[in-house]
């Protein structure tokens, strides 16, 4: 069964055992519905690593994700995200805070990203997504004219981000690109829907624009985009594996919770086109 979350985003899939073999018609259900509601959330999954893999191969093929540090040793096409993590520092390491699209700096950007809840705290830690199309379609036209052709310079980290990332090793850094380029606005390859296309931890600038200017246009998008209107907010239930179209959101994750409580999810991505 599938359920709307919300009147735009997200669609809760209930009566599926990702663990037990899906059939194509069954596939073919979800992936159609993976493009229409743009966040799939898989209730009541206890899949071991493996199983996890092939579940998510139904949709596409595995990216290989930038840090490495964060694979998981008996299965490194998956990665942890987990409140454990610290820096040099000592300080702790909140992974996706902000809102984001993922890895946008590589020249074909993965098209999805799945988390499977392993542990969860009492309370908080949740995932807020924005819906970048709602927000593209409910642009002034003027400003639609205004940002179509343009293209902004994504690196892996931007000097503009107030989040810190976790530094690459030596060998990511060989296979991370250094500065792509995208489109401000990216057309779904399979729905034909325009969004508008973000990323502040990843955008240094845009291309044949002044700082100043790139940096007010991006903020004034950034703030349309992310208003309560166009948002889904998942609140995590054990068992979770949620998907997301990261060609057409921003997601975001919180702190907000006891951090003396684990929380510890597993992440693959899927791979995608160049956003054109
Ligand atoms: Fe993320």
């Amino acid at each position: 069964m599938i359920t709307p979350l919300s009147p735009h985003t997200g669609a809760e899939v209930t009566g599926v055992d990702l663990a037990q073999p899906v059939d194509a018609a069954l596939r073919e259900r979800l992936n159609r519905a993976f493009v229409e509601h743009s966040v799939l959330v898989f209730r009541d999954q206890h899949l071991a690593p493996r199983q996890l893999l092939d579940a998510v191969r139904l949709f596409g093929e595995v990216f290989p994700q930038h840090n490495t540090r964060f694979a998981l040793p008996e299965c490194p096409e998956i990665h942890t995200i987990s409140n454990q993590d610290f820096f040099e520092d000592g300080r702790r390491y909140i992974p996706g805070e902000g809102y984001h699209t993922d890895h946008s700096n590589a020249a074909q950007p993965p098209k999805a990203t799945v988390l499977h809840a392993v542990q969860l705290p009492d309370r908080g830690g949740d995932t807020q997504f924005v819906n970048m199309q709602r927000a593209y379609d409910d642009l002034p036209a003027a400003t639609r004219d205004r940002i179509a052709g343009l293209r902004a310079v994504h690196v892996y980290q931007s000097r503009h981000s107030e989040r810190k990332l976790m530094a690459l090793s030596e060998a990511a850094r060989q296979r991370v690109p250094d500065a792509v380029l995208h489109p401000l606005v990216h057309t779904h390859p399979e729905s034909g829907r325009k969004a508008i296309y973000l990323n502040p931890i990843r955008i240094e600038g845009i291309e044949g624009m002044a700082e100043d200017a790139a940096l007010r246009l991006l903020d004034d998008l950034l703030a349309h985009a992310t208003q309560p209107q166009y948002e889904y907010r998942h609140r995590w239930r054990p068992g979770d594996m949620v998907m997301w179209d990261n060609r057409c959101l921003l997601h975001k994750a919180n702190g907000d919770y006891d951090m003396r409580q684990v929380r510890y999810l597993y992440r693959i991505m899927l791979k995608g086109d160049a956003p054109s």
